[in-house]
């Protein structure tokens, strides 16, 4: 087929042609191209973007599906434009082994929607001591470790966690939150356990990306650990960019909605090149759940109306950048054939309207996870169509 007429953005490019797709991959960029199936998208205000990566996804499976299920959350995926995601481990029970997260990766895929990473733990049931299932992993067998959903409070369990990764080759994605300070200041809470884990780094020569960086504090550390030469990787929520917990009334996640500062930090830091990628942290849970005080929010279905409303529309990142930060980069962090409109790539393209404007309405959502603090705003920028290896999956 050919997607023709249409303004072509990544994050090298931004300019109107076409684009050839052939079995399964990009197979031609240009001007005047054809084939037997045409789309023409003259004189409209859409955009074919490479679609979009999520390092940072909850899709509670197995155990929790009544909040989300593999069905469901790639569903979600597609519908916000995603294609591949990572999965985090605080399943039921907590992924810990190569056999869950086969099976997840599995079921995901059965879908025929998208492609998923599963993530394991980085200590058995989250309880950030016995890290032992980590020793008899192979180098590069896994992608990714985290304890998501809550920080490893032990320096020295950490720092052994550090030179395990090191030495096999696997990324830490780390949740940085005290526990000792979480019920009193989760501004510290965060901020000491992104210091802890930056002169980590330091001392053993390892690797770590930092999720859902919320505070000034912690991104500014981040950018000085990246001055000096460290490994290390960071992304930044949409909700976190998009509100100030005033203006959500504090509505309930983890790092928490913060000050108007704060935010103003995260979006200098994604202008400078900090910030490395743009992070759901896709987190659906139940109304009643909710009630009882889970915190998080469905984040796929919206990430990228609430990015383009909030840092495309006001003029602080052009498109090229945003996709930058939701697909090139994150696409190369999980080394996928994925990220940019390039021949030779898989032909995972997501079209969107950039000009129409819809008022949120979460009952529209695929994911079971109804739950947001957006529901009525009025966003501008919409997924329209997504493909994955040139089929249209939405
Ligand atoms: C996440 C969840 O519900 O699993 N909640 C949240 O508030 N972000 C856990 C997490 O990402 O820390
Ligand atoms: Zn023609
Ligand atoms: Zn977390
Ligand atoms: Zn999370």
């Amino acid at each position: 087929m050919v997607i023709k007429n249409i303004r072509i953005v990544d994050d090298t490019q931004d300019f109107i042609g076409d684009v050839r797709v052939e079995s399964c991959k990009i197979a031609e960029i240009g001007h005047g191209l054809h084939d037997e199936e045409e789309y023409d998208y003259a004189g409209t205000s859409c955009a074919l973007l490479p679609a979009f990566t999520d390092l940072h996804v909850h899709f509670r499976d197995p155990g929790l599906t009544h909040k989300e299920d593999v069905v469901t959350g790639s569903h979600a995926a597609v519908r916000g434009g995603y294609t591949a995601v990572n999965l985090m481990p605080n399943t039921k029970p907590v992924c810990s082994s190569l056999e869950q997260a086969q099976d997840v990766q599995r079921r995901v895929a059965a879908t025929g929607l998208i492609f998923a990473n599963q993530t394991l733990s980085m200590t058995k049931n989250l309880e950030g001591k016995d890290f032992s299932h980590l020793l008899p992993l192979k180098k590069n067998e896994i992608l990714f470790v985290t304890d998501d959903g809550r920080g490893v409070d032990d320096d020295v369990v950490m720092e052994q966690i550090f030179l395990i990764c090191k030495e096999r080759h696997i990324g830490i994605m780390s949740h940085t939150e005290k526990s000792e300070y979480s019920k009193v200041d989760m501004r510290k809470a965060e901020n000491a356990m992104t210091f802890r884990d930056i002169d980590l780094c330091r001392k053993t020569g390892g690797r770590i990306h930092f999720c859902h960086v919320s505070t000034k504090e912690a991104i500014e550390a981040i950018a000085r650990a990246k001055a000096e030469g460290l490994e290390v990787t960071c992304e930044v929520t949409p909700h976190h960019i998009a509100a100030t917990g005033e203006e959500v009334n504090h509505y309930r996640v983890n790092p928490p909605f913060r000050e108007k500062e704060d935010v103003e930090a995260l979006i200098a830091a994604m202008q400078s090149g900090v910030v490395d990628a743009i992070s759901t942290d896709h987190a659906p849970h139940t109304a009643e759940d909710k009630q009882n005080g889970s915190p998080g929010m469905t984040g796929l279905e919206l990430a990228f109306s609430l990015c383009y409303t909030k840092l495309v529309v006001p003029g602080y990142l052009t498109l090229s950048q945003l996709v930058k930060l939701m697909s090139t980069t994150p696409s190369a962090m999980m080394k996928l054939n994925k990220g940019r409109v390039q021949v030779g790539m898989d032909a995972d393209l997501t079209i969107v309207d950039t000009d129409m404007k819809y008022i949120v309405d979460p009952k529209e959502f695929a994911s079971k996870g109804k739950n947001t603090p957006f529901a009525g705003w009025q966003l501008q920028g919409r997924v329209l169509h997504t493909y994955r290896a040139g089929k249209l999956v939405f």
